[in-house]
């Protein structure tokens, strides 16, 4: 994994922390752990963003260079917390597979309880393990945060060996990593999620393969230039026709596979902002049978 994709551990929590400056009846996502979660720098830019006006020219700065990015990192943070709020107690564990500053294990009520592993890059784990540290004294005791190499390591094995009993019925977030992984990282998961117990969910993004490929760039020119031709960091896409069958290889069965434009109409359109929706990534929530 290259040093470029640790890097973009932080970026969703910064914006969401960004996200609570506006009104509550206009913000998209609730979370009061986005700012303190936050390393130092972040958290003084968050706090400079504070005024209407930088907050605003923050959200126009990111439409502009990637129209969509703001109002689809909102929606796919309030999209799973609905999905783990709904199942939490059809479920007796949480996986986050590339947590990066996640806050849902600190800040949802019902996942308190539930025994929870944060799998990221070492270098966001031990960010995240001092910052926890400082605000709970010490990482809350549901929870265990794991380094792994996605494209290196087996997240079973890796697993196994912090604690996480495999008969478990288990919660996946995979929220905005797909793409950062080589096909082979992206199998060597699904292998893992293959053996999850009966009645576990899943919930993960994926950009579209053809846009990764450069054959469609759906009107996404910069983010193309950047994550895919400079930086080389997005390495995988799925083609939506075949994310069903591909998630069947695996026992895998999707019970929602959703747009960014379905998703904004149930949590932009209410707030009454005008945000794009990105057409390059989309949503998939899944269960094992
Ligand atoms: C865009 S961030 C998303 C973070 C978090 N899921 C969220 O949505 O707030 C992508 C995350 O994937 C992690 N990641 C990317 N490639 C990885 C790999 N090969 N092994 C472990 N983590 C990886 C990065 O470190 C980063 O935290």
């Amino acid at each position: 994994m290259s040093k470029a994709a640790a890097r973009t551990g932080s970026g969703p929590m910064v914006t969401v922390a960004i996200e609570q400056h506006f009104p509550k009846d206009q913000r998209i996502t609730d979370d009061d752990q986005a700012y303190p979660i936050l390393p130092f720098g972040m958290r003084a830019f968050v706090w400079l963003m504070r005024p209407a006006a930088a907050r605003d020219w923050m959200v126009r700065a990111s439409e502009k260079a990637i129209p969509g990015i703001w109002g689809g990192m909102m929606c796919r943070k309030r999209y799973i917390d609905e999905k783990l709020v709904e199942s939490a107690d059809q479920i007796n564990a949480v996986v986050n597979l590339g947590a990066g500053f996640d806050t849902r294990s600190y800040r949802l009520p019902v996942l308190a309880d539930i025994p929870t592993w944060e799998l990221d890059h070492q270098a966001n784990i031990e960010s995240k393990r001092a910052r926890l540290r400082r605000l709970f004294g010490e990482v809350p005791a549901h929870v265990r945060l794991v380094p792994i190499d996605f494209d290196r390591e087996e997240p079973g094995a890796v697993l196994a060996s912090q604690g996480y009993p495999a008969d478990r019925r288990t919660f996946f977030v995979w929220e905005a990593v797909t793409q950062y992984l080589t096909e082979t990282g992206v199998r060597a998961t699904f292998d893992f999620l293959a053996e999850a117990t009966q009645g576990s969910r899943l919930a993960f993004t994926y950009v579209r393969q053809d846009f990764i490929d450069g054959q469609v760039l759906y009107g996404q020119e910069a983010a193309y230039n950047k994550y895919v031709v400079k930086d080389k960091i997005w390495l995988f896409g799925f083609d939506p026709e075949g994310v069903g069958e591909f998630l069947q290889e695996y026992g895998w069965y999707v019970v929602e596979h959703l747009g960014y434009e379905e998703l904004a109409e149930r949590y932009v359109k209410p707030t009454g902002r005008e945000l794009a929706s990105t057409p390059i990534e989309r949503m998939v929530y899944a269960e094992r049978r």
